[in-house]
């Protein structure tokens, strides 16, 4: 499929998204947040695609927020649509997909930006990396669901702080507050996160959705995540991949998962 502001190809299972406006510090406009949905469905339907990487395109940002120009003049209303048809366009989208998500930060991830890799299932970073929630001093908030994920991944105070001050923090501190994985330079960023997306492709495929599923239920109102997990628990019993994955382990070989 062809895209304007995003790149997006396949191969050897792993699909990479590029967000691809670097003049703007790939700020997501709409047409982006709509083509980025069209490209993570696309992945997420192919069953050939194991991972999903998102990153940004050039060497300054993951994506630098919003894009400003946008919604300088919107109302309350038109305001509060924004946040409502971003967040089921893309963020709640990425974060409940069934096909493992992680976002690779190249550089700013401001705003939306955070927000996007937030939304992913887990994030890693490169050394310049530098992650915030500005919105505060435009006058706004986070409104992709960066008031929830942020004190989910880094606990409330921080967030707090985080938001209040609109500040940055470095790579190195994203890391000591578990925002991000691991952090590694930036011209390894991506072959670093090809090697894990390796080592998650050796794994049930049907398993890891159930995982992604049950982990959600956690963080999602009105649901018990336990009863959730009891349940995709039970569910794995009856695939292949159990089957192919408890024959394996006791005939002492690797497993040949079908994904199924
Ligand atoms: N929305 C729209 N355009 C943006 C943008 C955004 N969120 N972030 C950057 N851009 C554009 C700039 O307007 C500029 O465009 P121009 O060359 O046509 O003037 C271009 O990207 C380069 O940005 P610039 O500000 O010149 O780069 P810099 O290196 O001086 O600063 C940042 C980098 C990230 C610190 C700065 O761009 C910034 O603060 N961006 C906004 C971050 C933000 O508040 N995001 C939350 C939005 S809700």
């Amino acid at each position: 499929m062809n895209y304007e502001n995003i790149l997006s190809e396949t191969s050897n299972g792993i699909a990479t998204i590029t967000i691809n406006r670097p003049k703007k510090l790939n700020a997501l406009n709409k047409a982006t947040i709509q083509e980025l949905h069209n490209a993570f469905d696309t992945a997420d339907k192919d069953p050939n695609t194991k991972v999903i990487i998102v990153t940004g395109s050039g060497e300054k940002a993951f994506v630098a927020g919003a894009d400003i120009s946008e919604f300088s003049d919107f109302n309350v209303e038109e305001g509060a649509k924004l946040a409502a048809k971003g967040q089921e366009l893309l963020f709640d989208f990425i974060e409940n997909l069934s096909t493992p998500v992680i976002a690779a930060v190249n550089g700013f991830a401001l705003g939306g930006g955070l927000e996007l890799a937030m939304a992913c299932h887990f994030r890693l970073a490169s050394t310049n990396a530098k992650m915030g929630l500005p919105e505060t001093s435009l006058g706004v908030i986070p409104g992709y669901g960066g008031t929830q994920r942020l004190p989910q991944l880094v606990g409330k105070g921080r967030a707090m702080e985080m938001v209040m001050t609109a500040g940055m923090i470095n790579a190195n501190q994203a890391l000591h507050y578990g925002l991000v994985n691991h952090v590694v330079e930036q011209e390894e960023l991506l072959s670093f996160t090809e090697k894990i997306a390796g080592k998650i492709m050796r794994n049930s495929t049907v398993a890891i959705a159930e995982a992604i599923r049950a982990i959600n239920a956690n963080y999602t109102d009105g649901m018990d995540g336990y009863e959730v997990e009891i349940e995709a628990f039970g569910n794995c019993f009856g695939t292949e991949d159990f089957t192919e994955g408890t024959t394996a382990f006791l005939e002492k070989r690797k497993a040949n998962f079908p994904g199924k």
